[in-house]
């Protein structure tokens, strides 16, 4: 099985493409019914403030869709429910009413279930949360897992850090819950996962003193089963230090800090840390590890730092851009394209992984740009800029009101005075089928307000009257590099998919991540 990334809904990806019984090991790490929308943070190099994007939607309403959703785990839809779980639901249902809280309910229901269904009879599943919701999903866990022979193992908390500032109504709160089942109560866990020892800590959890033997040797004594006649044994520090430390629910894993090498800007990052105790923990070199809502891609990069497989899922592109690029960034070339010798016409590199979702062909590029989906919003226009960009634009995701610039990128060039200087770069996505040379004044007009000097336009269809319109505004011309670019180019979709990409020598926007291994050099255009 090659390596898989999906752009969809993970319940549509998860129903579709994932065959029952076929992963070791699930990690998901869902909206928490936070009602807060998650921003992505880019390092803007031409300007001072941090201009963010709103990378997905914790809020949640009770709508048609919800509805629809609710009244096929009442049918039990193909089968992926049990009955105890169709009971609590309807049960929460009158209990909590048609509200927001009850349609996030429904949602992560609809989807355990299919998790359930696509995990090996072997197979772990880690469900991370926080209290806002922990108690819920725990019964839903419960109602799948257990009555068909699964089990619930542990509620991990991850205690991520400590706070100095006084909360003057309650205690302040610094963990989150990770809930560990099994898909058969034998399973056991695949590897002991140990920390260090430290002769202090040995001495505290055994309340007595180390002692040294003639020969140097150090040992304590282990007292423990004297009430029950047993008498106390030596155990030798060495010994005790060699098996390590047996670790228990209560991780103290720290929370990546805004200076942390390991912070991609990506709002709900988690820590490597804490992904890599886990898989360690439930699965071994070339187990088939999931994650169905993989975010910035933690999971799958220790994944494949740890030589397992991966299936990742994310509905926004945001993230499918960000994994692709920490990929990259992490482990070199490119992950989705083979190389073919040119003598022989074999495949030397296959592709490590399959991108599946993400617009290849013009139809599917169309679908996208038609896709109503009111979680999700500018699905295509995002698609559209960071494909383009490779990467290096930031998304401008304000409702209106943003004359009409879906992204920005920085160029480098030199100024008069030969200091490296960052131009702003604006993308503007269009999807009509008609579009007249006035776009492309507007275009230029914004270009002069917002002081940028490079404007794209993307459009879906291809627009000849508007590529010799953009002819009339001349060139721009890059000191650093010597070359000259048209100051608004206009592109579409199909050429796009024919591999054209923008030229211009940029900044990065997005923090890399540092290089695991591989030997491929990053692009610099
Ligand atoms: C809390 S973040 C995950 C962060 C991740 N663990 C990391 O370390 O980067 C949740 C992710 O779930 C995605 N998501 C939300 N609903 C989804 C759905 N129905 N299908 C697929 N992905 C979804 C969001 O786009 C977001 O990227």
């Amino acid at each position: 099985m090659n390596n898989q990334l999906f752009y969809g809904d993970n319940l549509e990806v998860l129903r579709k493409y994932i065959a029952d019984e076929s992963v070791d090991l699930c990690y998901i790490d869902p909206p928490f019914n936070s009602d807060e929308n998650y921003n992505q943070t880019y390092s803007t190099k031409g300007k001072k403030d941090t201009a963010q994007a709103q990378a997905f939607i914790d809020t949640w309403t009770w709508n048609l869709r919800a509805a629809d959703d609710y009244k096929s785990i009442v049918a039990n839809e193909n089968g992926v429910f049990t009955a105890e779980s169709v009971a609590l639901v309807v049960g929460l249902n009158k209990v909590l009413g048609e509200e927001s809280l009850f349609a996030y309910i429904v949602s992560m229901t609809q989807r355990i279930a299919e998790i359930y269904r696509v995990l090996k009879p072997t197979g772990s599943f880690y469900l991370h949360c926080d209290p806002t919701a922990s108690h819920y999903l725990k019964l839903i866990c419960d109602t799948l897992f257990i009555p068909r022979g699964g089990d619930f193992k542990n509620e991990i908390i991850w205690h991520y850090g400590q706070r100095l500032m006084h909360n003057k109504y309650k205690f302040n709160q610094k963990h989150d819950t990770i809930l560990f089942y099994v898909k058969s109560k034998k399973v056991a866990l695949k590897n002991q996962i140990t920390e260090v020892w430290t002769k202090e800590d040995i001495s505290k959890v055994r309340g007595r003193k180390i002692q040294v033997e003639e020969d140097g040797r150090e040992f304590i004594w282990d007292n423990r089963a004297i009430s029950k006649g047993i008498p106390a044994k030596k155990q030798y520090i060495d010994e005790i230090i060699e098996k390590g430390k047996a670790i228990d629910d209560v991780w103290d894993i720290p929370f990546i800090t805004s200076t942390s090498k390991e912070r991609l800007g990506y709002p709900t990052q988690k820590p490597e840390a804490l992904l890599e105790r886990i898989i360690k923990a439930s699965s071994n070199e070339g187990d088939v590890i999931l994650d169905t809502y993989c975010g910035c891609g933690t999971t799958i990069a220790v994944a494949e730092r740890l030589k397992r497989k991966w299936i990742g899922i994310d509905i926004t592109y945001q993230s499918i851009s960000l994994i692709l690029k920490r990929l990259e960034d992490s482990f070199g070339g490119d992950f989705t394209k083979e190389v073919i010798d040119k003598e022989t016409q074999k495949v030397i590199k296959p592709k490590r992984l399959e991108l599946s979702g993400v617009p290849k062909d013009f139809a599917s590029a169309v679908a996208l740009a038609n896709k109503k989906d009111d979680r999700v919003r500018k699905e295509f226009e995002k698609w559209a800029v960071l494909s383009f960009s490779n990467n290096r634009a930031i998304i401008n995701d304000k409702k209106g009101g943003d004359g009409g610039i879906d992204g920005t990128a920085y160029m480098v060039d030199f100024d008069e005075n030969n200091k490296q200087v960052f131009k702003e770069v604006l993308f503007s996505v269009k999807t009509s089928k008609t579009l007249s040379p006035s776009v492309i004044r507007d275009l230029n007009g914004t270009l002069e307000r917002e002081k940028a000097e490079l404007g794209y336009l993307i459009t879906l269809y291809p627009m000849p009257n508007l590529v010799k319109e953009a002819t009339k505004y001349g060139t721009y011309q890059n000191k650093m590099f010597g070359r000259t670019y048209p100051k608004i180019e206009v592109i579409n979709i199909q050429e796009m998919l024919d591999g054209k990409q923008m030229s211009i020598p940029t900044a990065e926007v997005l923090k890399s991540a540092e290089r695991k291994n591989g030997d491929n050099s990053l692009t610099m255009f």
